[in-house]
């Protein structure tokens, strides 16, 4: 009998930790494995000229060839409005929500956030790229899921996950015990369970930012990249920079070794770049999950009032004292510019 332990059997597992569990919710995260499986044959496909190209092309078999991001769009949201569990989805790719409005999803308790892939510049790079997606319950109490049912504090997540398609497809998730990580084998086509209660180191020495926006960026940002470059023995400066440009790989990597992500708010994105609702938020809750922290400089991401489905914020995420470091500067130059 072989030691592995795959998702579908975790899930099932930890249904036990839910008492009222009725399963729904088993299912929906196992329909997000699904969608992830789909999206990973097709992002390892990426070469191959025919998946390639803009929306609205066709290819040598006259189909309309789509873009990565459109395709997992549509295979998340196929994923999730088949299984009856969601009744309503929302979208980087959707200007409004999704509403699911058919017989088996009348009685759906969840919505969900997602941006179906992130670090799409990436893909032709061969780069990693990722999905995230956000679980919320609903608070409408029945028929069609409503914009209503988004505007909600991270803090209401009822699970959050990533996957993250690199050198291999992994999936990582909460549900607010703990976060564990699934590595894709593909020569059976399941997850396994590889990374078990995975937790961030306290500190570390990687910084990831955008760099090349430096003018753009606020005085205490600035001051707080010039500490990381600093030369301190005590505390492992200079650190090292890293920035791939895909949020899920940046923020996965730091979640293993240590380190800070920050997308702060710029001259040219005065709210900053990133989205609350499906990226933000579902990163912050795995981070608090691993012991980490995910603020926007001041406070908590996770407390942010959601007043709009495709609303900005700037992040500091990761390793707890570094991030509290980047608060410190934020804290103390921001009293300056007053
Ligand atoms: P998406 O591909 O979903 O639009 O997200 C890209 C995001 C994020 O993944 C990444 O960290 C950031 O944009 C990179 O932005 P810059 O090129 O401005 O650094
Ligand atoms: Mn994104
Ligand atoms: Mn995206």
């Amino acid at each position: 009998m072989s030691k592995v332990k795959t998702l579908g059997q975790f899930i099932i597992e930890k249904q036990a930790d839910f008492p009222y569990a009725k399963g729904e919710f088993s299912r929906l995260l196992r329909d997000i494995g699904i969608a992830a499986k789909i999206v990973n044959r097709e992002v390892n496909k990426a070469g191959l000229a025919d998946i390639l190209g803009e929306t609205g092309d066709s290819n040598v078999q006259g189909e309309q060839v789509k873009k990565l991001d459109v395709f997992a769009n549509e295979q998340f949201i196929a994923a999730l409005t088949v299984g009856g569990e969601v009744c309503a989805l929302a979208s980087e790719e959707n200007e409004e929500i999704i509403v699911v409005d058919n017989e088996q999803s009348k009685n759906a308790k969840y919505v969900v956030a997602f941006d179906p892939l992130d670090g799409s510049s990436n893909i032709d790079a061969n780069v990693s790229v990722g999905t995230i997606f956000s679980v919320y319950r609903r608070t409408s109490l029945s028929g069609p899921g409503t914009l209503e049912d988004f505007m909600q504090r991270g803090t209401e997540q009822v699970a959050a996950g990533y996957i993250i398609y690199g050198s291999s497809t992994m999936l990582v998730y909460t549900t607010g015990k703990g976060v564990n990580g699934f590595t894709l084998d593909p020569s059976i086509g399941e997850f396994c369970l590889s990374h078990p209660n995975i937790k961030i180191p306290k500190s570390g020495k990687t910084y990831s930012i955008n760099e090349g926006y430096y003018v753009h960026f606020p005085d205490g940002v600035k001051k707080f990249i010039k500490w990381c470059q600093e030369e301190d023995k005590a505390s492992n400066r200079p650190y090292s920079s890293r920035y791939i440009g895909s949020a899920v790989a940046d923020v996965h990597r730091n979640l293993l070794y240590g380190g800070v992500f920050i997308y702060p708010t710029t001259s040219q994105a005065p709210k900053g770049k990133l989205r609350v609702l499906y990226e933000c938020n579902p990163m912050a809750f795995i981070v608090e999950q691993a012991g980490g922290k995910a603020t926007d400089g001041f406070k908590r991401i996770m407390e942010i009032d959601t007043k709009a489905l495709h609303q900005r914020t700037p992040i500091f995420i990761g390793s707890s004292e570094i991030v509290e470091r980047a608060e410190e500067f934020m804290a103390k130059y921001a009293i300056a510019a007053r």
